[in-house]
């Protein structure tokens, strides 16, 4: 029985496509590998958003190399935004990749796997779907439950921020049907998740495709309709949502709907209205501080976290002073924080990329400062109140504490007397420290005992390797 390999780069949508690769070689008989060296397939599911991911790619297959030359018939997959990017271009400069797969093509890695195995040369396949989109779904794995799954609802971008290759590398805009949705959460319910992320590049731009390309957002009908119809969720979030598609209707479902969790993450990327326009991003300062104030006085303590490019051409100091009064003004309780990267095929590169590396790590390191301010606030301030935490399964670093997420989607330890397993459970806990990026809280109510939940999954070799945000 072949065994394979998944190293995963870049965002949400990469972690799910690699959950369903997996479950694509899965069917065609192949195995995770205990230990890497055991595996015939190693996949590379890529992310091309800065020019580091790159590298990545690189110095990732570097390191393999050796194990290439140990082990002939071992074959190199390379799938993902970078996959998409290059296509058979790839082949030619990567010696050492076998398989080039784009992000709507996984289901045909393992005949083009076969192919290679059999003897055949490297192979490119990186054809979108636009015609009769087709949407990868979770299944459920007798014997292997899972408190959270992700669901797509959108694929593709039609935005063309300009500084983004995401539009190039997952193509237009596609729509799945919130019958079909709603469908694979049902499934998915019955099989034991009780947290669904909806996923999308413009999540919250949802319509029924049967609709008009453009029309206007139906996202907050779609989650009512999931809350009524899959009563046992416990959770329902969705990412990346933009800010101009933040309608009345969603503040509404937010402040209305128990399911939703009382935070977003909503990507601001500056604060100034001029890099704000030269970014194509559709709003204005002042747009995405009225909905970032109309979401967070939607329900008590709610929390917003948001992503940022610093160092856009042309920006100023002026310009990035105004991006850190948008961080404390909106009071994030995280940044995720970006130095601008100029990206093949994005009409930012028509832009000079003026501003120097060095002021570039000199705003990172100042917006942080402030960022890193405003969450260690937020988190001390949690200090005694009560939690509600989905739990996610044993801390990594403690075996007597499990690892979850509150209702505002702060990282919380959960301290767990021997004996116990609260994994896939909603557990209420008071909080007793606040440490930099998490946590700590003790339970408020009885803990089911290890005994009671099925055995957990196998951990595999790829489950071990950590996901490398780019
Ligand atoms: N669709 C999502 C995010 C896509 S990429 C959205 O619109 O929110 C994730 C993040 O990477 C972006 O939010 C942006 O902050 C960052 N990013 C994208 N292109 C970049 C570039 N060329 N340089 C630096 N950061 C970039
Ligand atoms: Fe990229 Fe903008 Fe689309 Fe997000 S909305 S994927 S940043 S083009
Ligand atoms: Fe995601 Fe990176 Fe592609 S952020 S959509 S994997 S370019």
């Amino acid at each position: 029985m072949p065994r394979f390999l998944i190293q995963t780069f870049g965002c949400q949508m990469n972690v799910h496509d690699s959950r369903r690769i997996e479950e694509v070689l899965y069917e065609r008989g192949y195995e995770a590998a205990t230990e890497p060296e055991h595996a015939d397939l190693i996949v590379f599911n890529t992310c091309s958003v800065r020019e580091k991911a790159d590298h990545k790619l690189r110095s990732m297959l570097g390191t393999f190399r050796e194990w290439k030359e140990r082990k002939p018939d071992l074959v190199f997959a390379v799938a993902g935004c970078m996959a998409q990017q290059q296509g058979e271009a790839m082949l030619s400069h990567l010696d050492l990749v076998d398989v080039v797969i784009g992000p709507d093509n996984i289901p045909e890695l393992p005949d083009l796997v076969r192919q290679v195995m059999d003897g055949g040369p490297p192979v490119a396949r990186t054809v979108f779907d636009l015609d009769a989109p087709s949407f990868l779904i979770a299944r459920v794995r007798p014997g292997h439950p899972e408190a959270s799954a992700y669901v797509t609802v959108m694929k593709g971008c039609d935005e063309r921020c300009t500084y983004c290759i995401v539009p190039y590398t997952r193509g237009a805009e596609r729509y799945r049907s919130a019958a079909d949705i709603v469908a694979e959460i049902k499934v998915l319910c019955a099989g034991g998740v009780r947290e669904i992320t909806l996923l999308g590049q413009t999540v919250n731009s949802w319509h029924e495709p049967s609709e008009p390309v453009g029309s206007e957002s139906r996202f907050a009908e779609l989650l009512r309709r999931i809350a009524v119809e899959a009563p046992e969720l416990l959770r329902l979030r969705y990412t990346s949502p933009h800010p101009r598609h933040i309608t009345d209707e969603l503040v509404r479902a937010h402040a209305e709907l128990d399911v939703l969790p009382a935070h977003v993450h909503l990507p601001v990327q500056s604060g100034s209205d001029r890099i704000l326009r030269m970014m194509l991003r559709r709003y204005r300062q002042k747009d995405y501080l009225e909905r970032a104030r109309a979401l967070l006085q939607a329900r008590p303590s709610f929390t917003l976290a948001t992503d940022i490019i610093v160092g856009f051409p042309t920006e100023t100091e002026s310009d990035f002073q105004d991006t850190l009064t948008l961080v404390r003004e909106v009071g994030y309780s995280s940044v995720f924080a970006f130095k601008y990267s100029p990206r093949p095929h994005t009409p930012a590169l028509r832009l000079p990329d003026d501003v120097s590396e060095e002021l570039k790590t000199e705003r990172l390191a100042r917006l942080f400062e402030v960022a890193d301010e405003l969450q260690s606030r937020h988190l001390q301030s949690l200090v005694g109140s009560r939690v509600q935490v989905l739990v996610e399964g044993p801390s990594k670093s403690n075996p007597l504490r499990y690892t979850g997420r509150s209702e505002r989607h702060e990282i919380v330890h959960l301290e767990v007397p021997e004996g116990h397993d609260p994994t896939g459970q909603l557990i209420a806990a008071r909080v007793i420290e606040a440490n930099k990026r998490s946590l700590l809280a003790a339970p408020l109510q009885a803990l089911p005992p290890s005994a009671a939940r099925p055995p957990a999954p196998k951990r595999n070799a790829s489950m071990r390797l950590p996901v490398v945000m780019s």
